[in-house]
């Protein structure tokens, strides 16, 4: 997710190994071929062999409209050793929208469908390509066409978010739209989208049909999500997720992106607070602070 989580914080979420596989915040790509210290940045896992420590699989997410380009990045990235390709077709920003990436292209089904083979013919066949979509731009009438475009072109796997971009976040997620796609194609699906909790995720997976999901805002509202859904286990307790929070500031960070720490933890907590109500207590204690060593001593000092 884009300017949330970065590596430190799939690592974090990622340690119990109940993810399949996550996904690098988004490298947009426009008419160039990106030096590897591109693809670095955003997947410090490349040099881990495109694993987090706990050895989930991580794979680039690339942004574009350029078809060749698209290709040629992808075809960089796995050299570097990304374990998969996922193309997002889902983003509602209107900055990424106006030069014609993310959501907007679902208005074009022929240019998805371009993108995502020219990606799939330039990766070697054993590398995965997946895809991300929305339901549509401004409507739903193009869903189907959109999927089965997508997998004519030769993805492996559809993530869907059962929302149109002009839906935005709202709830609900349209999971019924899911079913009715998988009515369609043969790729397999994955669901997306209002995911939060165990109950939610078995509710999804009934009403979409699918055996996959995917969790966005779950995964950082409740940090161990995914080992309720798949290992049934408790809901992490609040002093576990204080335990998180310090040692995602601890991972070692280059000087520059240190500086947005202090904002990301911040920004971390619009998603705690839903989970636990402590969290709001403690966010009013630490938003007007802009030193990580203050926020910590006060997590510290307060529950642990
Ligand atoms: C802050 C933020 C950043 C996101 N970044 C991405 C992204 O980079 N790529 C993508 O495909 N979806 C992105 N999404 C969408 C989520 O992956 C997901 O589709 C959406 O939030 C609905 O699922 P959820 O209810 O599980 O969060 C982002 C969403 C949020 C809130």
């Amino acid at each position: 997710m884009e300017g949330v989580i970065d590596y430190a914080m799939r690592e974090l979420l990622t340690s119990s190994g109940s993810y399949d596989h996550a996904v690098t915040e988004f490298v947009r790509i426009n008419d160039m071929l990106l030096p590897n210290s591109t693809f670095y940045k955003y997947c410090p896992e490349l040099k881990q062999e495109g694993n987090t420590k706990s050895g989930t699989p991580v794979f680039v997410q690339l942004l574009g409209q350029h078809s060749n380009w698209m290709a040629e990045n992808a075809v960089r990235a796995v050299s570097l050793g990304a374990p998969g390709i996922d193309l997002n077709f889902g983003c509602p920003a209107k900055t990424v929208n106006r030069h014609r990436g993310g959501s907007v292209l679902l208005k074009e089904p022929n240019v998805v469908h371009e993108i995502v083979k020219a990606v799939r013919q330039a990766v070697p066949v054993e590398i995965p390509v997946t895809v991300k979509m929305r339901l549509g731009y401004d409507d739903k009438s193009q869903a189907i066409e959109n999927a089965l475009a997508i997998e004519e072109a030769g993805a492996n796997a559809l993530a869907v978010h059962a929302r149109t971009k002009t839906e935005g976040y709202r709830p609900p997620a349209h999971w019924h739209w899911i079913a009715k796609i998988n009515d369609q194609v043969k790729i397999p699906l994955v669901a997306n989208g209002d995911i939060w909790s165990r109950a939610d995720a078995l509710e999804c997976m009934k009403v979409s049909g699918c055996n996959d999901i995917m969790i966005g805002r779950g995964g950082l509202s409740l940090p161990n999500l995914a080992d309720t859904i798949k290992n049934d286990v408790a809901p992490l307790s609040w002093e576990e997720a204080c335990k998180l929070l310090v040692r995602y500031s601890g991972y070692t960070r280059d000087d520059k992106s240190k500086n947005f720490l202090p904002n990301r933890i911040k920004q971390w907590f619009t998603y705690l607070r839903r989970e636990y109500n402590q969290a709001d207590d403690l966010f009013q204690e630490i938003k007007t602070y802009r030193q990580l060593d203050e926020i910590i001593s006060i997590i510290n000092r307060k529950y642990l």
